[in-house]
């Protein structure tokens, strides 16, 4: 499995140094609420538990599952795979996602979430890969923003394969072209 990684891009240290300062800021800017902080499975799990250990205000955490890639290409269309099983009327929403690549799941879930009922709905994405979006869509709250190129750990898999490296690496070409 670690043969196929190219080269460490983010150390698991400094995903810990990052998490404590979005952990920070988040729980500043939602001291007056209790925010539902809802993570998109399965990539923003490890993101997830590194961030919530660091949010000191009360919250809620929930789950969602939506499909959005086969493979490395986007397939356009999001599917609700995993619905919440709660209301989230006039509650404020923290959405927990791994990468906002084209950003259209993240455009369709807020659509959702707002078409729901919720007060408000922010993002928070460990990696942001800008020069890939084809939506006008930004995450209020960014990890670390990335080049061009296919990541692979911290979550983030490839055919459901690396989620579990604990840090994020760029994957060698050869394992992803022509799959
Ligand atoms: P978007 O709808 O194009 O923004 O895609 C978001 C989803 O695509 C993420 O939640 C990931 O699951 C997946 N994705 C995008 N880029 C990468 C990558 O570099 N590595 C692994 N998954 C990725």
């Amino acid at each position: 499995m670690l043969d196929n990684v190219k080269e460490i891009l983010i150390s698991e240290e400094a995903i810990a140094n990052r998490c404590r300062e979005l952990g920070a800021q988040i729980s500043q800017d939602y001291k007056d609420t209790v925010p539902v902080i809802i993570g998109l499975l399965k990539g923003s799990v490890p993101f997830m538990a590194e961030l919530m250990k660091n949010i000191t205000i009360d919250c809620e955490i929930e789950f969602m599952a939506v499909a959005s890639y086969s493979g490395t290409e986007s397939m356009g269309d999001v599917r609700i795979l995993k619905d919440l099983d709660r209301s989230i009327i006039d509650h404020d929403v923290l959405i927990v996602e791994d990468i906002v690549d084209t950003g259209k799941t993240l455009e369709k879930v807020k659509e959702l979430l707002y078409s729901k009922g919720a007060k408000t709905v922010k993002v928070v994405s460990l990696l942001d890969k800008p020069d890939r979006r084809t939506v006008e869509i930004e995450a209020e709250y960014v990890g670390f923003t990335i080049p061009n190129e296919f990541v692979v750990g911290f979550g983030l898999d490839f055919n459901q394969k690396y989620r579990n490296l604990p840090y994020v690496g760029i994957l060698k070409e050869e394992c992803y072209k022509g799959a």
